[in-house]
């Protein structure tokens, strides 16, 4: 059985236990890792992610009452949530995610029905790898079999960021939201963040894996400073006299030096560079050119490092070290930076001796046995289908 089946069978279990009846509808929704692309999604550029086998589950049944009466497995914890347009976050609780996609759904005049549900998830919180989008694309998944409507998926990702910016209180980009609802099995998501166009990008080497490694730290700073990078990326382009960076080549950027200050130089540095890798990137996966791949990785950690400085000691060291592993192809840190993983490529014959030697070296200068997981392209948001649930 997959892990994936396993959470769904647990969770309709809890269900049962909870509320006395079956559940009519499972939604799930997965978190994402970023193989390239970062810091990209606010700045109009192309992003690569893809799924990981990591989700977030949700059972759900109708019930009485003008609510939503929902249970978390992870946190033993149940609250009640209305059902109208109006409601608003409630102080730093785990419930505002599904509370903003409620009434974001609600504001759009869908007629939410009462209903129960049991959400549990095995996407790691704090680590980088969005188990907030999950939560919330988890969310308006099962509000669309709750409802009976189907959601534009570009629609529905993008309600759920506005659930984050509001409900959560997070000035996040597009990718978290639109990795969780439009990834594919066996693909990565080339995902342009100016058009919201993508494409499916094929990745089914089985020779090829992908590593996760959580440092297991978070600074704090993360929160002010990526809204910091969000305004110095804005900054650079009015100093560039452009709308967006996307729009800005390297000699124009290079041009500018001089006149420009040099912080919001090297954030520029940093996303015109990036796009490029990006687009780089994914013709290298396209052509099965892996090495070029992990290269452009290595470069892309560096530019978060040293440009964009959102990279911290630990990650820097896990770079270093994978990158002195044998069988490991490219190695970077992945999501909004300071703490939480690494993403590393690696040939899979050396999966296991990698994954040991990565650990050993990070927990001998830092005391930190980091957890680490491989995981594979997974399936984007969906129902999943009852008979399966229930067998
Ligand atoms: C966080 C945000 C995303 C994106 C990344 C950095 O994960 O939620 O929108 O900006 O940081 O690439």
């Amino acid at each position: 059985m997959s892990e994936l089946q396993s959470l769904v069978e647990e969770t309709v279990q809890v269900y049962r236990d909870r509320f006395g009846s079956e559940p009519e509808w499972v939604a799930a929704a997965p978190g994402r890792v970023n193989l390239i692309g970062e810091h990209i999604d606010y700045n109009d550029g192309f992003v690569m992610p893809m799924a990981i086998n990591r989700y977030v589950v949700i059972a759900g049944g109708h019930c009485e009452g003008a609510a939503a009466n929902l249970y978390s497995v992870n946190l033993d914890d149940a609250a009640a949530v209305p059902l109208d347009a109006t409601a608003r976050p409630r102080a730093m609780h785990w419930t505002n995610y599904l509370r903003g996609v409620i009434a974001l759904f609600a504001g759009k005049g869908y007629v939410v029905p009462g209903f129960n549900a049991v959400v549990q998830s095995n996407v790691p919180t704090g680590g980088g790898l969005s188990s907030s989008a999950a939560l919330e694309v988890a969310t308006a998944t099962l509000l669309e079999s709750a409802t009976g409507i189907t959601m534009d998926p570009v629609e529905k990702a993008l309600l759920c960021q506005q659930a984050e910016h509001e409900f959560a209180g997070v000035p996040c980009g597009i990718m978290d939201q639109f990795s969780s609802v439009l990834c594919e099995q066996n693909h990565v998501l080339l995902l342009d963040c100016r058009s919201r166009t993508f494409e499916q990008v094929p990745f089914m080497n089985e020779d090829v894996s992908v590593l996760i490694t959580n440092s297991g730290v978070k600074h704090e700073l993360s929160d002010g400073e990526y809204a910091l990078r969000r305004k110095q990326c804005e900054d650079a382009a009015l100093a560039l006299q452009t709308e967006s960076l996307r729009d800005v080549n390297l000699a124009d950027l290079l041009k500018q030096k001089d006149a420009m200050d040099q912080t919001i130089f090297q954030r520029a540095h940093h996303v015109i560079t990036e796009i490029a890798r990006t687009i780089a990137a994914s013709e290298a996966m396209k052509t099965g050119q892996w090495n070029r791949l992990g290269q452009l990785m290595y470069e892309s950690h560096e530019s978060l490092s040293t440009d964009f400085e959102v990279s911290c000691k630990e990650l820097d060291l896990l770079v270093k070290i994978a990158r002195k592993t044998e069988g490991v192809i490219g190695s970077r840190m992945t999501g909004g930076g300071f703490g939480g993983c690494t993403v590393t490529l690696v040939n899979s014959e050396h999966l296991d001796d990698a994954m040991a030697a990565i650990a050993a070296g990070y927990s001998a200068e830092t005391n930190i046995q980091p957890a680490m997981f491989a995981t594979h392209p997974s399936q984007g948001a969906h129902q999943v289908a009852m008979t399966a649930a229930a067998s």
